[in-house]
């Protein structure tokens, strides 16, 4: 190893998320308008050898953990080579994926063969026709079908990420945390957060996660500490007296109790750009020295710069943020 990702704040750096695609299927509410947002260049994308020779170089830092986001990530044309490139990597020991998974069930089998060892997959309504209204283009069906081929392909934790948006999808949080004990899913509650290009809607349908908590325990009964496999922000819980099989219960509060002082992540985007936060509007380009020929020591320096930008965590208690970028620009 060359060195290691240490911040200003001693946070130590190991899990970097790769945006592979701005582009995706849907146009979920929360993330995107329905006529979607202006795409990257293709020249502007980074190519796959592109993207493992900064893999490589991340893990040449400390970084050990991998996960591949959008825009959807499935929706790149080979991302099952890519999948192949990244795993075959020296030094990596998580390489995961999170999706909306209406396009996985023809390609779990093959992602899981290449190296693929678990994914994250959004579902935030067990209602089809709910589920056309808030991903505007999506079928329930294909998702759940991507869900269910992932467990038979073996991807495991197999973890569900659910927004929860007031009147839109709240009144189904029971329902989805059921999928812990009848699916063995580990569920994740996910606070709506401003970013896009409608932060008063976020405002307008926040749900906290005491909330959620406070109505699992209300219909499910109490919850005990947890753990399941991950770098992420959530917080884990279980039901209990839930059979050993059962899934966990996550609960991801950006905002009413932020988890900044164990931020332990980088972002790379699509087109080459490292984000210190996903709040910041700082970014640096790493695309152009790269293709400039620069030294994997130069390389190395951006990211310790990335790293050296990183702030104390975000300010978001009033809703407002201050960035441009979308979640389907940076990947979550
Ligand atoms: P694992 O814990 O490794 O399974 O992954 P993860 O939870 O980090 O990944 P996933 O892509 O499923 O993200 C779940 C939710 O957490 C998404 O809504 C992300 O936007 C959010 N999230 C992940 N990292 C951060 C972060 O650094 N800050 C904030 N505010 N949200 C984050
Ligand atoms: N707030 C919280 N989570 C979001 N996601 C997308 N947009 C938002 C938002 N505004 C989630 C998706 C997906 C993950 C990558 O990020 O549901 O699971
Ligand atoms: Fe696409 Fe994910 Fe954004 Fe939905 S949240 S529009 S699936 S990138």
């Amino acid at each position: 190893m060359t060195g290691a990702l240490y911040d200003a704040f001693a946070r130590q750096i190991r899990y970097l998320r790769v945006s592979i695609t701005d582009r995706c299927n849907l146009r979920c509410i929360y993330c995107m308008p329905e006529e979607g947002i202006p795409l990257m260049r293709h020249e502007d994308i980074l190519r796959f050898e592109e993207i493992r020779r900064l893999v490589e170089i991340a893990i040449g830092l400390g970084i050990t953990r991998v996960r591949l986001t959008g825009g959807e990530p499935l929706a790149r044309r080979g991302v099952v080579e890519l999948v192949r490139m990244l795993a075959a990597l020296p030094g990596l020991e998580d390489l995961a994926l999170t999706t909306n998974g209406t396009l996985l069930a023809p390609l779990a089998e093959d992602l899981a063969r290449a190296g693929l060892r678990r994914v994250n997959i959004s579902l935030d309504t067990l209602r089809p026709e709910r589920y056309r209204a808030i991903t505007r283009r999506g079928e329930l069906s294909d998702a759940l079908a991507g869900i269910e081929a992932a467990q038979r392909a073996g991807l495991d934790p197999i973890k569900i990420n659910m927004v929860v948006m007031r009147a839109i999808n709240d009144d189904e949080v029971t329902d989805l945390a059921r999928l812990s004990l009848e699916r063995g899913w580990h569920v994740r509650f996910i606070e709506y957060m401003p970013l896009g290009r409608e932060p008063a809607l976020a405002r307008e349908r926040f749900v906290s996660m005491q909330e959620v908590r406070a109505r699992l325990e209300e219909t499910l009964g109490p919850l005990e500490p947890a753990h399941v496999e991950g770098s992420g922000p959530a917080r884990t819980w279980r039901l209990a007296g839930a059979p050993p099989m059962a899934g966990t219960i996550g609960f991801i509060s950006a905002l009413s109790e932020h988890f900044c002082a164990t931020c332990n992540r980088l972002r790379l985007s699509a087109d080459g750009r490292l984000f210190p936060c996903l709040f910041s509007d700082v970014e640096l380009d790493v695309r152009t020295p790269l293709r400039r020929g620069a030294d994997d020591e130069a390389l190395r320096q951006v990211f310790r710069q990335a790293v050296a930008a990183k702030g104390p965590g975000h300010q978001l208690d009033r809703y407002v943020t201050t960035t441009s970028h979308t979640m389907s620009r940076i990947g979550g």
